[in-house]
């Protein structure tokens, strides 16, 4: 009898450290498995967005490579979503300056949801459009992968803009400018950074959808703000497009601040890191 509940006691003790072992581990299984199901919904996230997102993010997502279906390059329209001023820091310089509240997963999810403004399509079927909200989550998730300690290790903004639009063109120690060359200017403004797929050509030819016209912007731009000639506002506008909201858009009276337009043209992986370009932009949109 009593070697019969001495096994017994054993037996139970073994089963309690059995059962103990594995609700031990259960929490490193659940990682795993949330591990691979998040590679999995990021690997089909991959495919959305070649299919349906790159034409106007560009293909990686830094808005400056986009082709069309039949591989022509074309200017890209959306907002570069793979910078760390979308990604980087929590909250991140994005999701402050559009006011935003949630988490960064909600902010990315919720605008691919519902759409934004008249460019950015509506993509889920709770709204009307054509993804199913697995397929948004899995889009989500691809677009936050590109999250890494390389993009956010550089800050957002770090090239020394001079104020005046003046001294940029003279030149200062750092940056060193030759003459605008408009012909060049007109490149970078319809392909490279894709002003054109916003604000029409300048001579009026493709008109302007979601930023204003600049055709008259050489006499416009010297009335927009108190003291700033066209070529500064310009200057201005370009790197800082939430300080002054311009009071019409094609749509209606322009939305903002924050301002619909890119924000990143001033970073150093953009005209930071190539102020020829910034020179060559200005003579295009100034000229007469
Ligand atoms: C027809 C062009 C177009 C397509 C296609 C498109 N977008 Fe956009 N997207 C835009 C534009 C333009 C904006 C900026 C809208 C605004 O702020 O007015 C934008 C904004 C966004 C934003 C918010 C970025 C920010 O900084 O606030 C996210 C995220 C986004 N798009 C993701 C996607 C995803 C994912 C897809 C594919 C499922 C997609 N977009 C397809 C044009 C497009
Ligand atoms: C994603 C669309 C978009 C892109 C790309 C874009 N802009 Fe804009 N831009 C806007 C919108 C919207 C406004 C009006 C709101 C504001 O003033 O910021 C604007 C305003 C401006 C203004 C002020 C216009 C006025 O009438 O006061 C200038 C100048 C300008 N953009 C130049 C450029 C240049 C140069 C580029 C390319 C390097 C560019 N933009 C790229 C959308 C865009």
């Amino acid at each position: 009898m009593q070697i019969k509940i001495v096994i017994g006691t054993i037996a139970f003790m073994l089963t309690m450290m059995v059962f103990g072992y594995s609700a031990l581990r259960e929490p490193a299984r659940l990682d795993r498995f949330t591990n691979a199901e998040l590679g999995r919904s990021i690997e089909s996230g991959a495919h959305i967005f070649a299919n349906n997102c790159a034409t106007c993010h560009g293909t990686d997502g830094t808005a400056q490579n986009c082709v069309d279906a039949a591989g022509n390059q074309i200017a890209c329209q959306g907002l570069p979503l793979n910078y760390n001023g979308l990604l980087c820091g929590d909250p991140s310089q994005r999701m402050t300056d559009m006011g935003w509240k949630g988490t960064k997963a909600a902010y990315v999810l919720t605008t691919v949801s519902a759409g934004r403004g008249t460019i950015m399509p509506t993509w889920s079927e709770q709204f009307g459009g054509p993804l199913r909200q697995d397929q948004v989550r899995d889009v989500t998730n691809f677009v936050l992968n590109w999250e890494s300690e390389t993009l956010c290790a550089a800050p957002v903004v770090t090239f020394a803009w001079p104020e005046k639009a003046e001294d940029f063109l003279a030149g200062t120690d750092e940056i060193q400018v030759t003459e605008g060359d408009p012909a060049r200017g007109q490149e970078l403004f319809s392909i490279t950074y894709g002003c054109q797929a916003c604000h029409g050509t300048i001579d009026g030819s493709v008109p302007a959808v979601l930023g204003p016209s600049l055709a008259n912007i050489e006499t416009d731009g010297a009335t927009r703000v108190e003291g700033m000639d066209a070529l500064n506002y310009v200057y201005h506008s370009i790197l800082y497009p939430s300080d002054f909201i311009a009071p019409e858009c094609p749509t209606g009276p322009c939305a903002g601040p924050p301002s619909a337009m890119t924000a990143n043209f001033g970073a150093n992986d953009r005209m930071g890191g190539n102020p020829q370009d910034m020179a060559d932009i200005l003579a295009y949109v100034l000229q007469p």
